[in-house]
């Protein structure tokens, strides 16, 4: 594990199955790289790409939005899934909601799913269902989207949070067990919340380690809840993301690898026990119908995102495939510059949610590729204990995660999409190797 933030580009050298690597399309840009200038290590003064043409080479945006793409690509099956729920005349948990849980627990082989509301109360119920609520702590990342906090503390939980690791960006196995050690360690005594769950996230579509993350949670007697939001069918040693954890959450938010047209969610499992409280969780605690028997709230999936979801379930490898093709494609481009690639494990399949490079010139970068038309995204620019709604109420082991609030500073995430055209993406080059021109990475 390393503590430099600023490492060499971590190249990814996995084989695509079925994937096109055009290198002879990307491998010009090996010609345009020259060393960062020393000079260059000072962003505010040098930052490399902000060449004064910036405003004159105005082009017009790229359209890129996954929603439209997929509603385009699938729009026939989509339009006809629809209009049966229509005919069906049932809106809520019938038989599309049914088969969609069924179909998605196959898929991910675990034996449980429970369609949710969204992701965020995928998080929750999940928790919930294993008892966690006030008195009672979850360690998790705040490099994440602040909705994994957020649930955590809709239980009524408090939040113990973990440093990353700089590579994969998931929640760094070392830090949390030091955590631990310095939570328990603290001289708030017996009063302080019990350590109870740890969440980790798979961001990016990245694998956290769950081996090590599990076996630190079996020592200390704590609830593995895998948050899922950005994973739906990455692999690790073989098994899916998702069947790892007592429980995992998913997100079906229409921008996710798995989207829906509108919010949706759902909590996984292989545990017949914890899955039935997720049941009565998602529906005012009824049991039987109309007769709440614990205290639950109301968050279904519905039907029509139900049956949307059923017909993307079926292209769901193929499109994560292209992802993979489309990152491959990256690494080639980037390779030997000064950019941080997404790492490569042998064990892993990532399934690319986002491709994230870093550099120190992050906002340069942006900047020249926004000049050029190229939309990217920064996630996530703060994390989650600066933001106001949280500073100074979470625990750290320290003041602060160090490597977590660099990472912030400096991920970028490139156009990503199962949907991306040739031409698309040769924009991109383009714009890629314009700033690389403008400023270089290494010779
Ligand atoms: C890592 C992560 N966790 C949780 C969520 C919450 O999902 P939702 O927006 O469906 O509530 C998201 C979605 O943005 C996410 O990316």
């Amino acid at each position: 594990m390393s503590n430099e933030t600023n490492s060499a580009p971590a190249r990814r050298t996995h084989d695509l199955a079925g994937g096109v690597l055009l290198s002879h399309e990307l491998g010009g840009a090996a010609m345009l790289r020259r060393p960062v200038s020393s000079a260059a290590a000072d962003p505010v003064q040098t930052e490399p790409g902000t060449s004064q043409d910036r405003s004159t080479r105005c082009r017009p945006r790229l359209a890129l939005s996954i929603p439209a793409d997929r509603y385009r690509v699938h729009q026939t099956a989509i339009d006809s899934a629809v209009a049966e729920v229509f005919r069906s005349g049932r809106f809520i948990l019938g038989e599309q909601t049914v088969a969609f849980e069924r179909e998605f627990a196959a898929f991910l082989g675990v034996d449980h799913c429970v369609g949710v509301g969204n992701g965020t109360d995928a998080i929750e119920i999940a928790l919930r269902a294993c008892g966690i609520g006030p008195g009672e702590a979850v360690l998790t990342v705040a490099h994440t989207a602040v909705a994994t906090v957020a649930a955590i503390e809709r239980t009524g939980a408090s939040v113990v949070l973990v440093d990353i690791d700089p590579l994969t960006f998931t929640m760094d196995p070392e830090s949390l067990r030091a955590t631990i050690a310095a939570y328990q360690a603290d001289s708030g005594g017996n009063g302080r919340p019990r350590l109870k769950a740890v969440v980790p996230v798979h961001l990016y579509g990245c694998p956290a380690d769950l081996p090590a993350i599990q076996t630190i949670a079996h020592e200390y007697g704590l609830r593995v809840i895998e948050d899922c939001a950005q994973a739906h069918g990455a692999m690790l040693e073989r098994r899916m993301t998702g069947a790892w954890g007592d429980l995992a959450a998913f997100s079906f938010y229409p921008t996710k690898n798995l989207g829906a047209f509108g919010d949706g969610g759902a909590v996984v499992t292989k545990d017949a026990a914890l899955a039935e409280q997720v049941g009565l969780l998602r529906q005012y605690g009824w049991k039987p119908r109309r007769i709440s028997s614990i205290r639950g709230c109301n968050s279904r999936l519905d039907e029509l995102q139900a049956a949307i979801l059923r017909v993307l379930l079926k292209h769901l490898p193929n499109e994560n495939a292209r992802r993979r093709e489309v990152a491959s494609r990256y690494d080639v481009l980037l390779a030997g510059t000064q950019l941080s690639l997404p790492p490569t494990r042998p064990s892993c399949a990532p399934v690319f949610h986002q491709y994230v490079v870093r550099t120190p010139y992050r906002d340069a970068l942006r900047a020249s590729l926004e000049a050029d038309g190229i939309p990217t995204q920064i996630h996530y620019p703060v994390p989650v204990h600066l933001q106001p709604a949280y500073q100074g109420r979470l625990f750290l082991r320290v003041s602060s995660l160090p490597l977590t609030e660099i990472a912030a500073r400096e991920v970028l995430s490139l156009p990503m999409s199962p949907y991306l055209t040739p031409d698309q993406f040769e924009r991109i080059r383009e714009g890629i190797r314009r700033w690389l021109n403008s400023n270089g990475g290494p010779e």
